[in-house]
């Protein structure tokens, strides 16, 4: 039996979606933990092209059971799409399993975001604008509602009365906005409840289960470490943990139980939304990476910020998260450059720091100091064998794992599964 998280490390969209499909496979459980649809992934795989922003990727395998864990916050109607669009192509869901403690993303908190976004002005955290601020705002201040109230309409009309006049009150004197109707409100989310009650469960004791008969799980985080709102680059931040300390709270799963924890390294850097990257390239090779490897969101579309790789923010990561293995994605990007460089320290006001800092002010004024590699300018999609990598891009990967601190197991070379380089086994 093994429990393995796997984490972003940098700013999301790190290529974990790839990881975790490719992992999913001999796992007997997948569980989402934290986020909402905020998160979106592509998976290529034999069975096609799948955008999945709440659903496990453990939903492609024939055996697994795929949970979305009490940390996610839950909106129904994205996770009904999302499911009609999984059975359209042929997918089974009815082993999906949706924990009773995970909040829901109502409609007010997506009107919310959009406005607080719009009132933010120059200072916009640039959010998804899927409410998932708000919901775990919610969650936090005791306003929230659970899967769990969907199962009895009294609980929830009562609880969504009281909640949603203040939320009105909220729209109409604070933002000047239109109410929302309970009736509505209600109708529409009793409806979501009646299809999706079979699915609600705890999933905490499908998890003691699992362990307990040495199944193996895949704890599938979303977003990244530099998300994080307590070790990221906060404000600019989401608001849920996508870090492996998430992942024991967002399943219900004790830390002692988690063998593994992968980061997920991006072989560059890349981050959507406002906050400091001290990385970020504003020219030519910026736009060139991000052609190349196509940096425009799954959830949103926007065009990615491109940059080096930040060893400084990375080494943070393998702190914060005890990373016991790395995994590198996308060097296949970096293919035909003649040179690549590494971000290894900050310059602050004239002096060298090699720390990741709080303050997001201070760190939009660190300059990257960095240290220059030269390239392989040769394609490596087609490479299984680590050995056969060219030197220079072997050179490459030593120096970030020395770097970050942790030793590489994985390096992806391409989308699809099979263009994968194990140099360590996970399971
Ligand atoms: P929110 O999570 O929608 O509130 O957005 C907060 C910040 O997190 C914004 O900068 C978003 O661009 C970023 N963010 C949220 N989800 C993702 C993701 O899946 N990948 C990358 N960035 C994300």
């Amino acid at each position: 039996m093994s429990v393995v998280a796997v984490i972003g490390a940098q700013w999301g969209d790190e290529g974990k979606g790839k990881i975790v499909d490719l992992l999913a496979e001999p796992a007997d459980v997948v569980v989402r933990f934290s986020g909402g649809d905020n998160a979106g992934h592509t998976v290529v795989n034999q069975f096609g092209e799948f955008k999945l922003h709440l659903i496990p990727s453990g939903i492609f395998s024939t055996k697994a059971i795929s949970v979305i864990g009490n940390g996610v916050v839950v909106n129904p109607r994205v996770l009904l799409d999302e499911m009609a669009a999984l059975k359209k192509q042929g997918m089974a869901t009815s082993r999906l399993f949706i924990s009773d403690r995970a909040h829901l993303v109502m409609p007010y908190h997506i009107l919310l975001d959009g406005l607080e976004e719009e009132a933010r002005g120059g200072k916009a955290i640039g959010t998804t604008r899927k409410g998932i601020g708000p919901a775990f705002a919610d969650k936090v201040a005791r306003l929230g509602i659970r899967t769990s109230d969907l199962l009895d309409r009294d609980v929830f009309r009562e609880r969504l009365s009281a909640i949603l006049a203040h939320k009105n009150s909220i729209l109409t004197k604070v933002y000047n906005a239109r109410p929302l109707s309970e009736d509505d409100v209600y109708e529409e989310y009793c409806r979501y409840g009646e299809i999706l009650a079979p699915h609600i469960c705890d999933t905490t004791a499908l998890l003691a289960k699992a362990m307990n008969d040495g199944k193996d799980i895949l704890l599938e985080g979303a977003q990244g470490t530099l998300l994080d709102p307590d070790f990221g680059t906060y404000p600019y931040a989401t608001s849920s943990s996508p870090m492996a300390g998430g992942g024991c709270l967002g399943a219900g799963i004790g830390p002692a139980r988690l063998d593994k924890v992968l980061g997920v390294f991006k072989a560059y850097c890349t981050r959507v939304g406002g906050g400091p990257m001290p990385t970020e390239l504003k020219d030519k090779v910026g736009n060139s990476i991000r052609e190349v490897a196509h940096e425009y969101g799954t959830t949103t579309g926007r065009p990615r910020r491109c940059g080096w790789f930040d060893a400084v923010a990375a080494r943070f990561s393998t702190r914060v998260n005890g990373f016991t293995h790395a995994v590198i994605t996308r060097l296949d990007v970096l293919d035909t450059r003649p040179t690549l460089k590494i971000c290894t320290g900050y310059e602050l006001n004239g002096e060298k720091i090699d720390f990741f800092p709080a303050s997001t002010t201070m760190l939009e004024k660190c300059q990257p100091i960095y240290e220059e590699l030269p390239g392989w300018q040769t394609p490596i999609s087609d490479i299984r064998d680590f050995s056969k990598l060219p030197p220079q891009s072997r050179r490459y990967l030593a120096r970030l794992e020395e770097l970050v601190a942790c030793p590489i197991s994985i390096i992806s070379v391409g989308e699809r599964r099979e263009q994968t380089i194990f140099k360590k086994p996970v399971w």
